[in-house]
């Protein structure tokens, strides 16, 4: 498709070992093969040239493999993700403060068109409920200052949906500050993916949970490739003029929601969320 060529380009990929990244890698070798570097604790087994084993949740590793990215970088897809099977901590590092941190640092390393491109969740769609609370979030300087930050608070929700909460509303942010570098951002929030992270959701959110999204999302999961593909299109310059946005791959879920075709609430109280 015109404008999602990637070829010649440099790309960064978290979490490519597995589920969606895995799915990247096949999808941006099939729109022009670019360099790709990725960043996982295993080896990934999908097309690319350099592997950096690194633990996300772990700063020192974080770190050390920043320093190891050649740039330039072209784009960067902010994809690994844990859910409340893992520690708190490890949920916050992994799909919070890794993001924000990788995105720091490539970002001078980007020429103008490059791109920023997030995998969130439709876990996120109640930002604007806790939005002064994430906004304070986001307002502090530095890691250690946001670890502090959440020590022993109530979240009012479960960790996994508060962090791709934060990533929905850090992405309108850093969308402000960017497009004065000419780089864009955006995230993706789909529905239960077929991944082996659906197992561990159906532990954290319940069957009931899982299995009511799925049938109102159409009856079945969204793949990896399905959700690759959205990726690829928004960090590619088909989508230059869009940023700062969370895109739905939700069959339509959220919109039933919001219009009241749908009511939540009964599978909501059920899984004890609010
Ligand atoms: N599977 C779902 O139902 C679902 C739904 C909505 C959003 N998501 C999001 O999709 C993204 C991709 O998840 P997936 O479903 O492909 O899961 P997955 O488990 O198949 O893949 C996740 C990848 O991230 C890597 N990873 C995990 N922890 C890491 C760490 N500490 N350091 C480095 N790499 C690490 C894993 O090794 C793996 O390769 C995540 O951000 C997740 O939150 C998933």
């Amino acid at each position: 498709m015109s404008g999602m060529d990637y070829a010649g380009k440099h790309v960064v990929v978290t979490g490519g070992a597995s589920g969606v990244g895995a799915a990247l890698l096949e999808v941006l070798a099939e729109l022009g093969q670019p360099r790709v570097t990725v960043l996982d604790l295993r080896q990934p087994t999908g097309p690319h040239d350099t592997f950096i084993e690194t633990n996300l949740a772990d700063e020192t590793a974080l770190e050390g493999a920043i320093s190891r990215i050649e740039g330039p970088v072209d784009a960067l897809f902010n994809n690994a993700g844990v859910a409340d099977t893992m520690p708190r901590d490890v949920v916050i590092a992994v799909n919070l403060l890794a993001p924000i941190r990788l995105t720091r640092a490539l970002v001078p390393m980007m020429p103008v068109g490059g791109a920023v491109a997030i995998t969130g969740s439709i876990a996120g769609m109640s930002w604007a409920k806790r939005l002064a609370v994430i906004q304070e979030l986001l307002n502090l300087d530095g890691r250690k200052a946001m670890v502090d930050w959440f020590e022993g608070r109530d979240l009012g929700l479960d960790t996994y949906s508060f962090t791709k909460e934060v990533m929905q509303v850090w992405t309108m942010r850093e969308a402000q500050t960017l497009r004065a570098h000419g780089i864009r951002i955006n995230n993706v929030c789909p529905t239960p993916i077929d991944t082996p992270l659906v197992g561990d959701f159906r532990k954290t959110v319940g069957e009931a949970g899982m299995d009511f999204t799925i049938a109102h999302s159409g009856g079945r999961m969204v793949s990896g490739r399905e959700v690759a593909s959205v990726l690829a299109f928004l960090a590619s310059p088909a989508a230059s003029f869009v940023s700062g946005q969370s895109i739905d791959i939700d069959n339509g879920f959220r919109g039933a929601i919001i219009t009241g075709t749908l009511d939540t609430s009964s599978v909501r109280a059920s899984a004890g969320r609010e």
